[in-house]
């Protein structure tokens, strides 16, 4: 059987995180490694999702171009993802001149093919920032749950798809500014003509319990027209004259990278045609590895991509899409400081890669979201990994190396017999996407093998018939040095197979009744695979993995009623002046809401007096009232700390009226 086998393509505009690796990346490379092991062709590939409102947005906010950030990801990307191991025959980006001629040269033919609707539609504009608004541009209140920061096209808080115009209270992530309503042409793909053939499709294929609920729901909703292109100058360009300014919307052109990114692939190769034998051919399986948030991405508006353009391209075979992984309860966020960055686990944990894939293959959120804990962490490795797996090989090895280097094998044939069963299950696991109870098949044989080693209780026997019986354990082992390769290819399935001196075998001769070696041959002393992990050792990581402002370093959160206590006003300074005998001081005469207060501020190294005269600052009213150098001061104005130690006052954006509230 022939694979295309794709992970999510990352967007180049932040760093790879576990809940990323969890979710897309490791299940893949699993699966790859395994179906090789197994003897099928597979083809893997992923690459950089460069365009799309989240890059254009933060080189807004970072006054960098687009260009720039993922020129700065792109790499990071790659490297973080080779660095743990996940084994991709190519990693491509879809800014590649390739993929935008294959973007345009669909949408053209889904225009010639009537699929596409020109419609004019009412767009938010942003008056400050003077430029049309992506849905993703706008935030407000989620029409469903209430949630207050939902964007123009879904609210992460109940996954709700949205329009911006359904948002309550809408404002622009650019400015802050209220959008205004602008008229603007767009293309429209007829989702609404395909759905007949699209469920068709559905119904041809099976579905993972938690994706199939996602694309019936969709289904029986009605699909409806969709907008394809969209105001911005960064993206794939509309391949027609009359188009200026608008590119194709990031959703239509970047699961067209994966065809693009096999052309750029088949390239390199000395066959350019050869990608057609996986994207024009019913024979091969094309499996798309993607966290929930794509479900409908990949099941159903790509596949309508691929049928609309009739160009005999084959639909997706499989679609399994995992859950979230959380982290200590709490949603992964980069920006928000709160993730395990893969780039930062690597450089301040080269030696603990395996351990890493173990842990989240145990923890994979398969068929909800799970939670990453340090403390699972640490339980996984000791407990597991090394307690019941890597301890067996070691305490098997350590007594035959006390004997000898080779030493003859005949394994017992319930051995074999288990050592067949474990890697039919696995397979046939790994094929039905449940990594973890693969993961579980192999810690069961190993607990087998450890509760039948202990009762034959060698120790008790004398040397030669107590080295017959531990050497029959040596099939085991050559065994895990392959069942182990799809899990733990960098460190321990290879140095297993290298202490052994075996090869990788074929899975088929895994599950067959044949020993699998009759000699063991220990070329150096065993040393542990793998070794405990302190709590020391995980306390470094976890500060080091948190950089500060991390909540842990916040001190104690407080709670929106102890924020609430805090009167927040805007005031205005009518009046500042110095106060003798004290040279950091200035005593400033404000304007709220309810009359005349004095503040003394610390701040006369800073600002002198004309400089404050007639701005706004913000004022905390309801802070007990001090005397400061004969002074009754009332509350305190807010300054921020600038650079060198300066102090900078802090103001609203536009002049408001005096004693407005800030919250
Ligand atoms: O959600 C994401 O991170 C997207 N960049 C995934 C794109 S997958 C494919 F369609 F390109
Ligand atoms: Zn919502």
């Amino acid at each position: 059987m022939r694979y295309l086998i794709t992970s999510a393509l990352p967007y180049a505009n932040g760093p790879l995180h576990i809940g990323h690796i969890a979710g897309a990346y490791l299940p893949a490379d699993i699966f790859n490694r395994y179906l090789r092991l197994r003897g099928h062709e597979t083809l893997f590939l992923c690459g950089s999702d460069e365009h799309g409102v989240a890059i254009t947005l933060r080189a807004w906010q970072e006054k960098r171009t687009p260009q720039s950030i993922i020129d700065e990801y792109h790499p990071l990307l790659e490297n973080s993802l080779r660095a743990i191991g996940i084994q991709m025959d190519y990693y491509g980006r879809t800014s590649d001149p390739l993929h935008h001629q294959v973007a345009q040269h669909f949408f053209l033919r889904l225009l010639e093919k009537g699929l596409l609707e020109e419609r004019e539609v009412i767009q938010f504009w942003d008056p400050q920032a003077h430029t049309f608004l992506p849905d993703r541009y706008i935030v407000g209140t989620c029409p469903h749950c209430g949630y207050e920061e939902a964007y123009g096209d879904q609210c992460e808080k109940c996954g709700a798809l949205l329009s911006p115009t359904e948002l309550n209270n809408p404002r622009s992530r650019l400015s802050g500014a209220e959008p205004e309503k602008r008229p603007s042409r767009q293309y429209y793909f007829r989702l609404d003509l395909l759905q007949p053939q699209l469920e068709a499709y559905v119904q041809s294929r099976e579905w993972k319990p938690n994706v199939r609920p996602v694309i019936e729901s969709w289904l029986r909703a009605g699909l409806a027209p969709r907008a394809i292109t969209r105001d911005l100058d960064w993206g794939v360009p509309l391949p027609l004259s009359n188009m200026q300014g608008k590119v194709l919307y990031v959703w239509f052109e970047a699961p067209l990278g994966y065809i693009s990114i096999a052309q750029r692939w088949a390239m390199q190769t000395q066959d350019p045609q050869k990608w057609e034998i996986y994207w024009k051919n019913p024979e091969t399986r094309i499996v798309h590895f993607i966290g929930k948030d794509n479900i409908v991405f990949h099941t159903l508006i790509f596949p309508a991509i691929l049928l609309g353009v009739e160009e005999g391209y084959t639909l997706p075979y499989a679609v399994p899409a995992n859950e979230f992984l959380n982290l200590e309860g709490r949603k992964i966020s980069t920006s928000r400081q709160w993730s395990i960055d893969i780039h930062r686990y690597v450089a301040e944990a080269p030696e603990r890669i395996d351990e890493l894939r173990y842990v989240l293959t145990a923890l994979m959120p398969q068929s909800q979201d799970r939670d990453f804990t340090w403390e699972e962490y640490v339980g996984k490795i000791n407990n597991e990994l090394i307690a019941t797996l890597t301890n067996l090989i070691h305490r098997i090895l350590t007594f035959l190396w006390r004997m000898g280097p080779t030493h003859s094998v005949s394994p017992h044939p319930s051995l074999i017999q288990w050592r067949r069963e474990a890697a039919q299950e696995v397979g046939q696991r790994i094929e039905s996407y449940d990594f973890s109870g693969a993961l579980n098949t192999i810690l069961s044989l190993a607990q087998k093998a450890n509760k039948s080693l202990t009762e034959s209780a060698p120790w008790n026997q004398e040397s030669q018939k107590a080295r017959e019986i531990v050497a029959g354990y040596g099939d085991l082992l050559a065994a895990l040095g392959t069942l182990l390769e799809p899990f733990l290819p960098l460190k321990v399935a290879p140095t297993l197979r290298k202490t052994l001196d075996i090869p990788l075998f074929s899975w088929a001769k895994l599950e067959s009744p044949l020993p699998l070696i009759d000699t063991l041959h220990l070329r150096e002393a065993p040393t542990p695979l793998v070794t405990r992990v302190s709590p020391q050792e995980v306390e470094r990581w976890r500060k080091a993995l948190l950089p500060s402002p991390a909540p842990s370093s916040l001190g104690t959160f407080i709670s929106i009623e102890d924020f609430e206590k805090i009167r927040l006003k805007v005031v205005t300074i009518l009046n500042a002046e110095t106060v003798p005998k004290a040279n950091k001081l200035l005593k400033l005469t404000i304007q709220a809401e309810d009359g005349i207060h004095t503040v003394v501020s610390g701040v006369a190294q800073f600002y002198t007096p004309d400089m404050l005269i007639g701005k706004q600052a913000i004022w905390v009213a309801n802070l007990s009232p001090r005397t400061i150098k004969g002074i009754q001061s009332e509350g305190m104005l807010l300054f921020s700390e600038g650079e060198n130690g300066t102090l900078v006052r802090v103001a609203p954006e536009k002049p408001v009226p005096p004693g407005s509230i800030v919250r």
